[in-house]
C-alpha cells in the first residue's frame, strides 16, 4: 500500500493536527502527512508539528493584500512542490476560491464543528446553546465552492446539557473531533469513500464504533 502524501493547512493550536499526527504515526495508516502549512506565521501548531519532524510551510496570506487569487496560487505551488495528494483543513480560516477547489476536487477535507448542515460558519457553539438544541457535534466534509456544504464523511455527535457553557461544549466537541478526522482521512487515503450524487458512500468494513461515525443514509 503506498500511503497517501497529506497536507494538513492550520491557522491556530492545531489539535486536530496532532490528532492526525498520531493517527499516521501507525506505518498502517492510509496517510502519510507529509506537510503542515499556515497562512499564520504564529500558528501554534506549526511548532508541535516541526517537533514531530514533519515539513512545514508557511504562506502569509497577509502579504498578499487583497489578492486571494496570488496567496491561493502560492499554497497550490506549495502542495505540489510536496507531491500532496489529500488536503486536510484543520482550523484553517481562510475561505477557499472555487479555482482552488477546482485543482483539488473531493480530495479537500475539512471539519467543523457543528452537525452539518446545522450551524455553518463561526460562533457554532455559542449558536447552538442559543438555539436550545439538545445534541451538537463535529464534521468532516468534502469541501466545495459553498462554505461548509460538501458531502459529509464523518459525523461525531455529543449531548446539549440545558446548563452547558460554550467552553465546555467546545471541549466535548474537540474530543469527538479528533475521533472522527482521523477515521474520515483513513477511510479517504484507503480510497474507500465514493461521491455519489453529494453524498459518500463508504465501501468496505467498519467497526461498530467506526459506523456509529458515518453518515445515515435513509433507505432507498
Ligand atoms: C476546531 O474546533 C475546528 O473544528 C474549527 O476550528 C478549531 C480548530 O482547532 N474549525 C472551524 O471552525 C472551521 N470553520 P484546532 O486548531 O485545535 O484543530
Amino acid at each position: 500500500m503506498t500511503r497517501k502524501r497529506t497536507a494538513i493547512l492550520i491557522s491556530g493550536r492545531g489539535s486536530n493536527m496532532s490528532a492526525l499526527i498520531a493517527a499516521a504515526s501507525d506505518a498502517g495508516y492510509p496517510a502519510e502527512i507529509a506537510l503542515v502549512g499556515s497562512n499564520r506565521p504564529e500558528a501554534a501548531g506549526l511548532q508541535r508539528a516541526a517537533e514531530a519532524g514533519i515539513p512545514t510551510a508557511i504562506v502569509d496570506h497577509t502579504i498578499y493584500g487583497k489578492d486571494r487569487t496570488a496567496f491561493e496560487r502560492a499554497l497550490h505551488d506549495v502542495l505540489l512542490q510536496h507531491r500532496i495528494q489529500i488536503i486536510c483543513l484543520a482550523g484553517f480560516m481562510r475561505l477557499l476560491s472555487p479555482w482552488f477547489i477546482a485543482q483539488w476536487p473531493n480530495r479537500i477535507l475539512n471539519i467543523h464543528p457543528a452537525l452539518l448542515p446545522s450551524f455553518k460558519g463561526l460562533d457554532t457553539h455559542r449558536r447552538a446553546i442559543e438555539a436550545g438544541a439538545s445534541e451538537h457535534g463535529a464534521t468532516v466534509h468534502f469541501v466545495v465552492a459553498e462554505m461548509d456544504s460538501g458531502p459529509v464523511v464523518a459525523q461525531g455527535r455529543v449531548p446539549l446539557f440545558p446548563d452547558d457553557t460554550e467552553t465546555a461544549l467546545a471541549a466535548r466537541v474537540l474530543a469527538v473531533e479528533h475521533r472522527i478526522y482521523p477515521l474520515a482521512l483513513k477511510l479517504v487515503a484507503s480510497d474507500r469513500v465514493r461521491v455519489d450524487d453529494g453524498r459518500c458512500i463508504v465501501c468496505g468494513a467498519v467497526s461498530a464504533e467506526e459506523a456509529t461515525l458515518l453518515p445515515r443514509h435513509p433507505a432507498h
